[in-house]
């Protein structure tokens, strides 16, 4: 496996690998302080970032290399430079990039002209970043037997519940996703996606659209913001109504698992799609979740530029 493009790239074992080394480097930050030494890694983003890059610099540099971080608008593909020859370009100076932006296609193609490890660092369609932290805070407080539990995240069926779906699918969990029906519903492709692996791996995937049914008896009721970066304003009043009924209360809170918790990959809106009251409260695991960011990327790093992941293994 030569990129993290896609979050169902990952195998189970891949994951196992990753979620074991990101739990060595939450501890010990600096345990493979010379692995990037005098090596170089690109983090370009053309949305904004609060965790993930400094998740992405953090993770380099406790590596023992340099972060080169490129706004959107530095290179030239601005200016019409192609996505191939800026590839080769960055291929000759760093040891792997790091990209966040709009169109997974973007990211496909960097990946194949690229001859470095290319990592998603999200894209309209996916996280698979965001994914490893958050299993890497749900096996801290559930271990890892996660036999009758279920996983669900309520809200707009978006980049996230769609690498939930998959991450779930994954690691064979029963995973379930609550949306509005039509046009804020997860696209069908990463349900077919998730459903495909889930056939191979014994997970349970349910795409619902009553929030009360996918919250009950929740292990995890995980949430995401209403409006995404690069979301058309337009569209805010119709879909904040369409989702109003997908905020994460109190009282939605109360119908999961007697020892449920509440994630949210952030940033949040509180009093939009949860409360203050559950995020800032007792079951909320949001700053460990946002902690463990640094930790993941540092292992997707350390695993994919020595070439030991050993990718998608459901086609
Ligand atoms: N969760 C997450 O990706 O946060 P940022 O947008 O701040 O990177
Ligand atoms: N769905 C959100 C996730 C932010 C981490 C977005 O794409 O803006």
């Amino acid at each position: 496996m030569k990129d993290l493009l896609r979050t169902e790239d990952l195998s189970r074992t891949d994951v196992e690998l990753l979620l074991a080394t990101a739990t060595e480097f939450a501890e010990h930050p600096l345990k493979a302080k010379e692995a990037l030494a005098h090596r170089t890694v690109a983090i370009y983003m053309t949305k904004p970032s609060t965790r993930t890059r400094l998740a992405s610099e953090t993770a380099v540099a406790h590596l023992g290399g340099t972060p080169i971080f490129i706004r959107g608008d530095e290179l030239q593909i601005g200016r019409g430079e192609t996505i191939a020859d800026t590839a080769r370009v960055i291929s000759g100076f760093a040891s792997a990039m790091i990209i966040r932006t709009y169109a997974q296609s973007d990211v496909d193609e960097l990946g194949k002209y690229a001859t470095i490890p290319i990592i998603n660092g999200l894209t309209d369609q996916d996280h698979p970043t965001q994914l490893l932290a958050d299993w890497l805070t749900i096996r801290e407080v559930f271990g890892s037997d996660i036999s009758g539990r279920k996983f669900t995240y309520v809200g707009d069926g978006n980049n996230m519940a769609h690498a939930w779906l998959t991450m779930g699918a994954i690691l064979g969990a029963h995973v379930v996703v609550a949306t509005p029906s039509g046009a804020w519903a997860p696209d069908s492709e990463a349900v077919a996606t998730a459903q495909k692996i889930a056939a191979k791996t014994g997970a349970t995937v349910e795409v619902l659209h009553d929030p009360e049914a996918a919250a009950k008896d929740a292990s995890v009721l995980y949430t995401d913001v209403w409006m995404s970066m690069g979301d058309p304003e337009s569209e805010r009043t119709e879909k904040l109504k369409a989702l109003s009924p997908f905020a994460v209360t109190a009282e939605l809170m109360s119908l999961t698992a007697a020892d449920g918790i509440f994630l949210h990959c952030l940033p949040a809106h509180r009093g939009e799609e949860v409360s203050a009251e559950v995020i800032d409260g007792p079951r909320s695991y949001i700053w460990r979740e946002a902690y463990h960011r640094r930790s993941t990327i540092q292992a997707i790093l350390y695993h994919l530029v020595r070439g030991e992941l050993e990718g998608n293994i459901f086609d």
